[in-house]
C-alpha cells in the first residue's frame, strides 16, 4: 500500500501546488515569519523571544481571547464568521438556505429578549403534569419530566451523553453521569447565593408571589445540594470508565428509576432496540438518586419545580441580559457552534477558503493524509532500528503493529444538500416535527430566539441519539472553533477538528520556495501530528495496545527499564514542574524530530532548516492563558526554547556555541 518514497514526494510537490495556487495573497512567506521575529534578540539566548519577540494581538482579539498563536487564530474564526453573520442581509432572513439559517438564528439570539414561558411550555408537552404550572400535585410523572429535559439537551437528575464506547473503538454509546451543578457550585456560599437568587427571578417570572418564590428557591437549592452529595467530595467529575452494560441489566438494579420507559420517551421515531443498548452508567450515583427520589414522591413540588427550572436555567436564560454587546455576540455565536455545527464550519470554510471551499478542502485533506502517512513511515524506521528494543523482536513487532493501526480522523463538511442523518437506514419520521424542514434535516428558523433554540436542540439531540445506532465513526467531530488535535489513548486514534482546517497551519501562504512551504508545512501540521503519534509511546502510551486495550505486561521489564533511562532526561533541570509535564515534554521533542526527519527525507539538501525552526516556534508565540491552573503544558517560551535545546541541527543552524542556554549538552532523545 504504501508507495516509494521518490513517488510520495511527487504527489505530495503536485497536491501542494493545487492547494497553494488557489490561495495564493502571494505575500511572500519569509516576510509573514518576520512579521512576528524580534531579530534583536540572541537565536542562541531564547530562541522563542527570538522568534516571536514581535508577535501581538490587536485588541478586539484580546477581547475574544486571543492571548497566544491558537487562541488568535480561534478568535479571528470568531471574528470573521461574527461579521459575516451580521452582514447577510435581513431581507432574505425567510429564505431556508444555510448560511441565512445562521443568520437568522444569529439575529434572533442578539435581539429577541427571552420569556420563561416558551420554555416551561415546551417542558409541559411532555406530558409530566407539573403541579406549579397545574395546581394539581396528584400525577406528577417525573420520569416524563425528566426525559422531556433530555430530548432537548438538557441534564434532569442525570446527565446522559452520547460518547464513543472505550472498549470498542467505532461504536457510540450512552454514558449515564451525575449533574454538573454549574451553577450551584461546591461548597461555594457566594454561588449559592446567586442561585438561589436566580431560582427566585425565574419562579417570580412565572407569577409567583416574592415571599412564595423566595421560600421555593431555598428549598430548591436544599434539594441540588443533596443530589450533589450522593457524589463522592473529592473527585473531580469525569467519565467513569466502567464497563458497558445493557440496558435490561440496569433496570434490574435500579427498578425505581424507570429506565427502560426513560429510554423509550426520548428515543421515539428511531429503530432500535432494548435489548441490545449499551451503558455506562455511575451506578452508586444511581442507587443514591433512587433513594432520593422515594423520598420525594409523596410531594412532588420540589423535584417536580427543579426539573421545570432545569430547562429555562439550560438555555441561560437571563443570564445574559446585563452582558456588553461583545460578550452576547460571543454568546450568540457558542449558540451556533453548538445547535449547529456542521452549517457553521461549511460557512466558516466558505470565507477561508471561498466559493469552491469543498474542492480546496478535500484536497487539503489528501494532502494530511499523505503527510501522515510518511510521518508514520519514518517512525516506522526508527522503531525497526531502536535500541529500546534491543534483540527483543516480539517487543518491536508489538509497537510497529499499533503504529500501524493508529488513524487518523479528518472531519467531514457536512453536505449542504442532504440530511445529516448519519444513519440512512433509520430514516426520521418526517411527522415526528412539522418544523422539521429537509434541508441539513435543520428546523425552519424565524425572529424568535426561544422558538430557535427549543427546535434546534430537539432536532440535535435527535441527531445525536441516532449515532448510538448508526454507521461506525469515521470522521472527526465538526466543531468549527475548536483549533486542538489530540490523540486517543483508548482509540489509538488521532482527531483533527474542523477548526484546525481553517487556520494557516492547512491554509498556508505559498513560499517563493518549494522547501520553505514545506518546512512551514512539516513544522506546524507536521509536528502537530507527529506530537499527537508520540502520545502513543509516551510513559502513559505503552501501557495501551493496538486497538486501545490496556496491554498488562505486553512490554516486558527490560523495555521499559531501557525507555525509562531515556525518558528520564525529561526530568531533568531544564524541565520545571517535570513530573507533571513529562508526556507533553516528550511528545513535543520526540515530535519534532519525527517532523524534522521527515522533512529532511523529503526535501534532501533543499532542505531550509532555519525556516523549519523559526516556523516551530512560532506555533507557541504569545503566553499560557493566566487562568489555566493546572496545566500539563510547561509555558511556551520553556516549551520551544526546550525543544530546539534537544536538536543538535538547531544549534548547528544558528552556529549556537556550546555552552549557549539553546545549546545544552544533556539533550534529550527517546526515539
Ligand atoms: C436574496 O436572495 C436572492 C437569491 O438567494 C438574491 O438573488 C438576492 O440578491 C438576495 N437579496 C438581498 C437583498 O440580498
Ligand atoms: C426551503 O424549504 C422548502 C420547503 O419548506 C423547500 O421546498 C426548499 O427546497 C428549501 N430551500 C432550500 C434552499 O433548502
Ligand atoms: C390552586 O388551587 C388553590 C386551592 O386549591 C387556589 O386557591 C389557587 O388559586 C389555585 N391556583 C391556580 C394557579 O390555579
Ligand atoms: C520495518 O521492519 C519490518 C520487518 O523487518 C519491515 O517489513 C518494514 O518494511 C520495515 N519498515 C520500514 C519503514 O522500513
Ligand atoms: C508549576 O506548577 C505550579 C502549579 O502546580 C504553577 O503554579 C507554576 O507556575 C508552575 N511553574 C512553571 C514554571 O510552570
Amino acid at each position: 500500500m504504501m508507495a516509494p518514497f521518490s513517488i510520495t514526494w511527487l504527489g505530495v510537490e503536485m497536491i501542494l501546488v493545487l492547494v497553494l495556487l488557489q490561495l495564493v495573497a502571494s505575500q511572500d512567506c519569509q516576510l509573514q515569519l518576520e512579521n512576528d521575529m524580534d531579530a534583536e534578540e540572541k537565536p542562541c539566548v531564547n530562541f522563542h523571544q527570538h522568534a516571536c519577540g514581535n508577535w501581538y494581538a490587536s485588541t478586539s482579539q484580546r477581547t475574544l481571547g486571543a492571548h497566544d498563536m491558537r487562541s488568535k487564530w480561534v478568535a479571528n474564526l470568531k471574528l470573521q464568521l461574527i461579521r459575516s453573520l451580521e452582514d447577510s442581509s435581513p431581507t432574505n432572513s425567510t429564505s431556508n438556505s444555510s448560511t441565512n439559517q445562521l443568520a437568522t438564528f444569529y439575529r434572533s439570539c442578539l435581539s429577541s429578549g427571552q420569556s420563561i414561558r416558551s420554555y416551561t411550555d415546551a417542558l409541559a408537552q411532555s406530558g409530566a403534569n407539573f403541579p406549579l404550572l397545574t395546581n394539581n400535585s396528584d400525577t406528577f410523572d417525573w420520569v416524563l419530566a425528566n426525559a422531556g429535559l433530555r430530548t432537548y439537551g438538557a441534564q434532569g437528575f442525570w446527565r446522559l451523553l452520547v460518547q464513543d464506547n472505550w472498549q470498542s473503538a467505532d461504536q457510540r454509546i450512552f454514558y449515564m453521569l451525575p449533574p454538573k451543578f454549574e451553577l450551584l457550585g461546591r461548597d461555594d456560599e457566594l454561588n449559592e447565593f446567586l442561585y438561589q437568587r436566580y431560582l427566585k427571578i425565574l419562579l417570580l417570572e412565572l407569577g409567583l408571589r416574592v415571599r412564595r418564590a423566595a421560600l421555593l428557591a431555598e428549598k430548591l437549592v436544599e434539594f441540588e445540594k443533596s443530589l450533589q452529595k450522593l457524589l463522592p467530595n473529592d473527585v473531580e467529575q469525569t467519565l467513569v470508565l466502567r464497563k458497558p452494560e445493557s440496558l435490561q441489566d440496569l433496570e434490574q438494579q435500579l427498578p425505581g428509576l424507570q429506565l427502560k420507559r426513560y429510554f423509550e420517551t426520548i428515543l421515539q421515531g428511531i429503530d432500535w432496540d432494548s435489548t441490545s443498548l449499551l451503558l455506562v452508567a455511575d451506578v452508586e450515583y444511581l442507587q443514591g438518586l433512587q433513594r432520593l427520589l422515594a423520598e420525594h414522591t409523596l410531594d412532588p413540588t420540589i423535584m417536580s419545580t427543579w426539573l421545570l427550572l432545569q430547562l429555562p436555567a439550560y438555555f441561560e436564560l437571563r443570564l445574559h441580559d446585563d452582558d456588553k454587546l461583545s460578550s452576547q455576540r460571543e454568546h450568540c455565536l457558542e449558540q451556533l457552534r453548538k445547535l449547529m455545527p456542521g452549517q457553521l464550519g461549511r460557512l466558516q470554510m466558505q470565507l477561508v477558503l471561498g466559493e469552491s471551499y469543498q474542492d480546496v478542502y478535500d484536497t487539503a485533506i489528501q494532502q494530511i493524509a499523505v503527510l501522515f502517512r510518511d510521518l508514520k513511515q519514518q517512525f516506522e524506521l526508527v522503531l525497526n532500528e531502536t535500541e529500546v528494543f534491543h534483540d527483543d523482536l516480539v517487543t518491536r513487532n508489538l509497537a510497529r503493529d499499533k503504529l500501524r493501526a493508529m488513524r487518523l480522523l479528518t472531519p467531514r463538511l457536512q453536505d449542504p444538500n442532504t440530511n445529516t442523518n448519519p444513519n440512512p437506514n433509520t430514516n426520521p419520521n418526517p411527522n415526528s416535527n412539522p418544523n422539521l424542514n429537509g434541508a441539513a434535516g435543520t428546523p425552519l428558523l424565524g425572529g424568535n430566539c426561544d422558538e430557535n433554540l427549543l427546535q434546534l436542540s430537539l432536532s440535535q439531540a435527535k441527531l445525536e441519539f441516532r449515532q448510538v445506532f448508526g454507521e461506525p465513526v469515521t470522521s472527526a467531530p465538526a466543531d468549527p472553533l475548536s483549533v486542538n488535535a489530540y490523540y486517543r489513548l483508548k482509540l489509538n486514534r488521532i482527531e483533527l477538528p474542523l477548526g484546525l482546517m481553517a487556520t494557516p497551519l492547512i491554509q498556508q501562504q505559498q513560499c517563493s520556495s518549494q522547501a520553505d512551504t514545506m518546512a512551514k508545512l512539516s513544522a506546524g501540521l507536521g509536528y502537530i501530528l507527529a506530537h499527537e503519534m508520540v502520545h502513543a509511546f509516551d510513559y502513559d502510551g505503552l501501557n495501551y495496545d493496538a486497538i486501545g486495550q490496556l496491554a498488562n505486561g505486553q512490554w516486558p521489564a527490560r523495555a521499559i527499564i531501557r525507555f525509562s533511562l531515556r525518558a528520564g532526561c525529561y526530568l531533568g533541570v531544564r524541565y520545571s514542574n517535570a513530573t507533571l509535564t513529562v508526556n507533553e515534554n516528550i511528545a513535543d521533542t520526540e515530535g519534532l524530530r519525527l517532523a524534522l526527519d521527515t522533512y529532511r527525507r523529503r526535501s534532501g539538501d533543499a532542505a531550509n532548516l532555519r525556516t523549519f525552526f523559526v516556523a516551530f516556534a512560532q506555533n507557541w508565540c504569545g503566553t499560557v492563558a493566566s487562568t489555566t491552573g493546572l496545566s500539563r503544558h510547561a509555558g511556551h517560551a520553556e516549551r520551544v526554547n526546550n525543544v530546539l535545546g534537544n536538536m543538535p541541527e538547531f544549534g548547528d543552524t544558528f552556529q549556537c556555541q556550546a555552552s549557549s542556554r539553546m545549546n545544552p549538552i544533556d539533550k534529550c532523545r527517546i526515539w
